[in-house]
Formats: structure tokens, sequence, C-alpha cells
């Protein structure tokens, strides 16, 4: 049997950390309960990134949360950039460090994007051998994120929730569970999204993500731009139900607002967080488990915008559920 979160502390709701609110958090010292950090922002020793982390490492807990590592990739992750990982993770005492599950580099050229992975037998035992040998060479669990996706591949033979628990399971490693990216690929691949969170193994579940994305009309895009969406807040109180206190992150890289605004949305998700954790209480209290929490697909079927002319020009924060609540204004 699995410890619940592989022994991993619950570190509470937080955010991740932009230079834009370097300031304002040194100054007012917010009540939010860690911070995360891109690792390729503070690989390199010395400089202002280190000092300012340093700074805010005296007064948050801080976790770290890479996005090079490509453990998919045909190519193995460069020692050297794992050198650099374990160094910055030992200094600021990050209790895991997450990636993704994608790939990112092919005949010696780096992409820099998280691709997708064919969801595979080979994909699986090469994923499996690198993230086994990664964690102990980090000596802290490894915690690998269901990235957002925007292609599929003829030669996938399970769904994208099969592949990542069995890899979880067979490396022994976490789960970084993005709830945003399950609904953003529910929506561009067509599949139902609750079926995908209640199909993980919920107790390798170590941490979760939280983030804005773009409705492009026929697909979502991840822009972690913008609050949540409503419908994406509902998957994760469906995900804390099932899964219990997991530390929650919220990510917001584009249009990044004033420190108010993040705070205000570190908030909203800690409200929907202590919801779930009193319905899960009451469950318990009431002898039933976690299986007990109730199936909802019908309330929660997404509805694809099928009218893409609608969706022009320009982007549009949100998804269906705005899709419709606009058209119904015009
Ligand atoms: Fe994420």
């Amino acid at each position: 049997m699995t410890r619940s979160r592989l022994g991993l502390p619950d570190l509470g709701v937080g955010a991740g950390l932009r230079v834009p609110h370097y300031r304002d958090i040194l100054q007012r010292q917010p009540a939010v309960d860690f911070f995360e950090v891109i690792s390729e922002n503070f690989m390199l020793a010395g400089g202002k990134p280190r000092y300012h982390l340093e700074q805010i490492a005296e007064r948050y807990p801080l976790v770290q949360h890479g996005v090079s590592l490509g453990i998919g990739s045909p190519e193995e992750p460069a020692r050297e950039y794992l050198t650099a990982l374990r160094d910055l993770a030992d200094r600021i005492k990050s209790p895991w460090v997450s990636d993704h599950f994608c790939w990112c580099r092919a005949g010696g050229t780096e992409l820099h994007d998280l691709l997708p992975l064919p969801y595979t037998p080979e994909a699986i035992e090469r994923v499996v051998t690198r993230a086994k040998r990664i964690q102990d060479f980090l000596g802290r669990p490894l915690a690998l994120e269901n990235t957002s996706s925007y292609l599929t591949y003829r030669e996938s033979s399970m769904p994208e929730w099969e592949f990542i628990s069995e890899v979880a399971e067979r490396a022994d490693i976490g789960l970084m569970f993005d709830v945003n990216n399950v609904y953003v690929s529910a929506y561009n691949h067509d599949f139902d999204p609750y079926e995908f969170v209640r199909n993980v193994p919920h107790e390798r579940i170590v941490q979760i993500h939280l983030a804005g994305h773009t409705n492009l009309g026929r697909y979502l895009l991840d822009t972690h731009s913008g609050p949540a969406l409503d419908i994406v807040l509902d998957l994760y109180r469906e995900t804390i139900e099932l899964a219990g206190p997991v530390s929650t992150l919220i990510e917001w890289d584009e249009d990044i607002p004033p420190l108010e605004e993040l705070l205000a949305e570190v908030e909203r998700a800690r409200a929907v967080r202590d919801g779930a954790l009193a319905a899960r209480a009451r469950r318990s209290a009431l002898g039933l488990d976690a299986s007990a929490v109730p199936a909802r697909p019908e309330r929660y079927r997404i509805v694809r915008e099928q009218d893409t002319r609608r969706a022009s020009p320009g982007w549009k924060q949100g998804g269906p559920r705005e899709g419709v609540a606009h058209e119904e204004r015009s």
C-alpha cells in the first residue's frame, strides 16, 4: 500500500513565484502557504535571481517545478542539468521536484515545448526506467505532471490516465496533477475529465496545479492566464474529495496581475479545498470511503463550442460555460 502522498507534507495553498511580485512579497509577506519556483530560472549559482530566491526562502516553503527534463525524449536528460537540479533542490530544501510527462528534445535540438508522449507500452518502459533513476539521483521524490495537449498519436493504445497511472505505480513516483490540464485536454480530445480524475492513483498525487486557460473556439489553449474557470474548480473539488489534503498551487504566467488579484485566486482555491475536505470528513464520519464520492457525469458533460466563427477574432478567456454565457448575452 502506497503511503499517502509518498509521505510528503500537505503545504496548503500557494502560488507560482513570478518576478513582478518579488518586491511586494518581501515587503508585505502575504499569507501564502508556499511558493513554487521554476527550476530553470534559478539554476545558475549567484546573481540577482538567486539573491531574491534566498530572501523568499527564508520566509516561505518553496517547491521546485521544472520544464526541461523531457523525460520521454529520445535522448536522456544531460547529467549537468540533473546535477544543477539537485543542487538547487538541496539549497532551497524542496521536498519534491516536479516536471512533466513529455518529450522536448531530439537530434541534439531542444524544442522548448512540452510535447505529449504516445501512450504506448514502449513509452511507459522508457519513462519508468528514467524516472526511477532520476528520483534516486535527486535523493527526493520526483513528481510528473499530466500536460495539456493539442495532438494525439495513432500509436497510442491506452488513455492518458492509464499511461500516467502505470508509470507512477511502476516507477514509484508522485503525480503532479494539473486539473486545468485535465480539462483542457478533455475539451481538445473529447474525453470525460471526470473519468480521468477518478481513475488515477489518488494516494500518489503530491501536488495540484490550477490555472486559467484561453478558449479559441475549436480548442482550448493552456495559457495560464486569468482565474481558473468554475468548471475547473468543480473538477478540483472532486480531486480533493478523492485524494484528501493535497498541496495546491495557482499558476499565472500571462497577463500577470497585481499581487492582490493572485492572492484572491489563492483564497478562492482555498475555499473550494476547505469545502471538499469538509465533505470528505463527513463521509469518513459515516464510515464511507473515497469510492462513495458521487459520480457526476451528466452535470459536467463537456459542451464543445462548435461555432468557431463566434470565437474569433482574438482570444477570449474561458471554456464552454463562458462561451455559452457570451452567446446568451449577444
Ligand atoms: Fe501545471
